[in-house]
């Protein structure tokens, strides 16, 4: 049967610190999104952050993926590898980092734009953020898992951008992944009701163009199918009796 782990106080406390490093691995990651850098120089940064905090990388291993962060450029939605790859100026640089500090995860996302980007990448970057903070209104006692996803969805459609479908938000804990799943889109009114103490990772993952995806032969790698530029947006946060609490945070996060 699929179960959603409620968290007890003390699990919580350990949810906030693990959240409190991933938060400063991202942005971390962020401040290294600059022309010229290559994306592993930053997965090397990101991996010794973490490992520095007494936490583990994630992503690292994960279903065989190699690396501690996923490093996703212009038309790369999410689980772009990092490489040796140059970061290019005006480049759509979404940055997705997890880390696991005493047996709790933290999971959270940002777009970063290296040097000066164009107005639809500054837009779809601010309205990815903003789609995320729609969704969250909802994330409360009484409101059920689909209303989060369908306050998403017409923020970001009202604004003329596409909603990745394939992929989708998840609960979060001793799990990188864990129930419920948190569309990023839909009808609202169904799903699981979300009730104190839950802990999900909200995440859209947002597109210029058409919302349809498809996976590169590195079998990570997801693009957009139109080559239209894609941001993401994500952090770990916690139901609480009313505002959820933002368990990635860190006081310099986008
Ligand atoms: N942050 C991603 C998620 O929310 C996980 C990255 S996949 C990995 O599902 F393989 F890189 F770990
Ligand atoms: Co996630």
């Amino acid at each position: 049967m699929k179960m959603i782990r409620i968290k007890t106080p003390k699990e919580i406390q350990l949810m906030r610190r693990a959240g409190q490093i991933t938060a400063a691995a991202r942005s971390l990651a962020g401040k290294m999104v600059v022309p010229g850098i290559t994306t592993l120089e930053i997965d090397k940064a990101v991996r010794s952050f973490i490992k520095s905090q007494g936490a583990v990388p994630t992503f690292l291993g994960y279903a065989g993926y190699p690396a501690s962060v996923c490093i996703s450029i212009n038309e790369e939605v999410i689980h772009g590898i990092p490489g040796h790859r140059k970061i290019k100026e005006g480049d759509v640089v979404s940055i997705d980092v997890g880390a696991t500090k005493d047996g709790f995860v933290g999971d959270c996302a940002a777009t970063f734009i290296a040097g000066e980007g164009t107005e639809e990448a500054k837009k779809l970057v601010e309205v990815t953020r903003q789609s995320f903070y729609e969704g969250i209104k909802y994330a409360r006692p009484g409101c059920r898992v689909s209303d989060i996803g369908a306050a998403i969805q017409r923020y970001a459609e009202d604004n003329g951008f596409g909603v990745v479908r394939d992929y989708v938000g998840h609960g979060v804990g001793a799990q990188m992944h864990e129930e419920p799943e948190v569309p990023n889109f839909g009808h609202p009114g169904h799903g699981a009701r979300l009730v104190k103490n839950m802990t999900i990772a909200v995440e859209p993952m947002i597109t210029s163009g058409d919302w349809q995806v498809r996976v590169l032969k590195d079998d990570w790698t997801v693009v957009t199918r139109d080559g239209s530029l894609a941001a993401h947006y994500e952090n770990t946060i916690l139901i609480t009796d009313d505002e959820p609490e933002i368990l990635t945070y860190c006081e310099d996060m986008v």
